[in-house]
Parts: C-alpha cells; structure tokens; sequence
C-alpha cells in the first residue's frame, strides 16, 4: 500500500498511541491460549476454506480494577451472529470474535425459556423433546453439527474494551501471516473511551464521598494500526452506526478516507434491521430490504453477507 508523507505521519502518530495502548492493558486471561487457537484454526482452514473474522457485540470500559461498575457500548450482536451464520453457509471458516453472552449463531434461534418448555419426560426419567419442538430445532442442529464437525467455527469471547483489542490484533496478525486473503467483518461496537489503569480505582468507587465525576480518556482509533501494520494485505470491512441521518454517509466516507480499508458498511441505529448504505472510495450504495422479502422475514445480514462475499471473491482474485 503506497502513502503519502501526511498519512505516514499521521500514522506513526497514532501507532504510538495504540502501543502505548497495549503496553499500558494487560492481555487477557487465557490470551496464548487463544492465540494457539488462532494458530491451529488458520492452518487447518488456509488451503480449504475462505476465511473470515467476524467482531460482534459491544465492548465494556470497566470504572474499577475489581469492577463493580462500568460503562458499554451498544450492541447486542444480532448482526455479528446472523452475519456468521451465512458466511458460513457460504461456505466460509469464521473466527467469531464476540462480547461474552451476546447473542450468538444457531442459539439465537431458540427461546432461552426454550429449553425448559420444549423437554417432556419419558419412561425412565429421561428428558427428550416433544416432537414439535424437535421439528423446530432439527434444521438448526444439522446445520450446527455440521459446522461443528468441519471445525468451521472458532468461538473466541470478549468483555471488557482491552481484551477485544488484544484478540482483534491478535487475530488480525495471525491472518496476515497465514491467509493474507482473509476477510475482516467488523461489526463490533467499540469504546472511543477509557479510563487507563492508573487512574482507575482498586475497589468498589463509594457514594459516601459524594457525586462522582469520571474523566474518560480517548481510545486510539485502532483501525489505523490494523489497517497499516498488522493486516495490510487483509480485505477489511468496518461498521459506522451513527443516529443522525445527516452524518452517515460523511462519516463513513471520512472513516475510509482515513483508515484506507475496502468499506465501509454505514448503518443507522433506528433503521439498521431494514437497510444499511455501502460506502466504498468509488460509490456509495444503499441496500434496502424490499416488502416482499420483510413479509418473507428475510435478515438484511443476508443480503450484506451476499454482497460482500461478491466483493471479498473478486479481491481473492487479484
Ligand atoms: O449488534 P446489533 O444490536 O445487531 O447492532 C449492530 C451494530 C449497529 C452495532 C453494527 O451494525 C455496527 O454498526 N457496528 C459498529 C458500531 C460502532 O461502534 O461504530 P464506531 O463509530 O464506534 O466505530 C467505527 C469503526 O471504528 C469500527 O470498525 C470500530 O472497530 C473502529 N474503532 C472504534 C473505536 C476505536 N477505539 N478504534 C476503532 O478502530
């Protein structure tokens, strides 16, 4: 990737921050675990599969170390779920990067009362689901073993803003080492806040001391890194969800100008279940579902993933 003197500079700023980020954050519990995952899973995949990372759910800035209170941001991971299901019926090995108890593919087909309704006992003592309920959950079951038993999925979880930072560079790097193709799908909402570990408090923040005011600090934008040095090969994909219908399209535009990635993928918080707008360096598009295919109950996640597998194919290509 070829950069002007600006963007060079402006990038070594940032990559300062963003290392000071991760100097300052400790990895995550279970963090070389992970990684070794990472490893096997690229491997496995590289000459098989496409493959793709899917980020999913908001991340959460924590007020104490031993934390009671913390801020999150928004997402309740609908997208990153129903987006990982077809990419995988696309045929695609998905590494689902997602915030701890989001929601998640497959299982968010099912009532989390499902379970307790749908069990009916037999001779025996035996739990089993009544056959209704075995109608229902079959398809979604053949459709997850399957994945299963081709080690499609790799489930990796995060909660707190600095581990979803350590996983995503951690992963970001792993492809670009073995499958430089591979695609990042970055629906995850991410905190532009935090408060660094030296000015976090040790324990339980008490109201006895009166109101409190909390500075939060500025998180460095890490699709600048990641873009530049940790996946330049990578076909990257981010979200932009604003509220104001005026800003979208510039912000999203603005977004790629800076980070130079493939697109951007522009969603408004009130209408983001119907339609999204694609923003690209050359155009910017808007797909919407139409009234036959709400009736039909038709996912907008499936004509996002369609497109987007389009366009991650013909980057494959060159
Ligand atoms: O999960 P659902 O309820 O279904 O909702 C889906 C969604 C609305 C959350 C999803 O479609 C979406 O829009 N995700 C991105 C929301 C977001 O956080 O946008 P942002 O403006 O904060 O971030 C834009 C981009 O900058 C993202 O790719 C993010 O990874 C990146 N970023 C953000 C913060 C940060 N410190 N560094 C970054 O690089």
């Amino acid at each position: 990737m070829m950069l002007g003197a600006t963007s060079k500079l402006s990038i070594s700023r940032s990559m300062d921050e963003w290392e000071q980020y991760f100097a300052e954050n400790p990895a995550p519990r279970g963090y070389d675990i992970s990684c070794a995952q990472l490893e096997a899973f690229c491997q496995v995949h590289v000459n098989r599969n496409p493959i793709a990372l899917v980020t999913s759910g908001g991340t959460t800035v924590p007020f104490e170390r031993n934390t009671v209170r913390f801020v999150d941001n928004f997402s309740a991971g609908t997208r990153g779920a129903a987006s990982t299901e077809y990419f995988l019926s696309h045929g695609y090995a998905v590494i689902f990067l997602h915030r701890d108890k989001s929601v998640t593919p497959f299982l968010r087909h099912l009532d989390p009362r499902f379970l307790l309704d749908a069990l009916q006992e037999v001779p025996g003592g035996l739990l089993q689901l009544s056959s209704i309920h075995s109608a229902q959950v079959h398809p979604i079951w053949q459709d997850y073993q399957r994945v299963k038993s081709e080690s499609r999925i790799l489930w990796l979880t995060f909660t707190t803003l600095s581990d979803y930072l350590w996983l995503l560079r951690a992963t970001t790097q792993c492809l670009q080492q073995r499958a430089p193709k591979a695609l990042l799908y970055l629906a995850a909402a991410v905190s532009d806040f935090y408060i660094p570990q030296d000015k976090m408090a040790e324990h339980k923040i008490q109201s006895a001391s009166g109101p409190l005011t909390v500075t939060l600090h500025l998180v460095p934008k890490m699709l600048s890194p990641l873009v530049s040095v940790w996946g330049p090969e990578l076909f990257v994909v981010s979200f932009k969800l604003e509220t104001d219908e005026k800003k979208l399209i510039e912000k999203a535009t603005e977004s790629l100008r800076k980070y130079k990635h493939d697109l951007v993928i522009g969603n408004l918080l009130q209408t983001r279940r119907e339609e999204v707008t694609f923003v690209t360096e050359k155009e910017s598009s808007l797909l919407r579902l139409m009234e036959h295919q709400k009736a039909e109950k038709t996912e907008i996640e499936k004509l996002i993933v369609e497109e987007v597998v389009s366009r991650h194919k013909n980057f494959i290509k060159y």
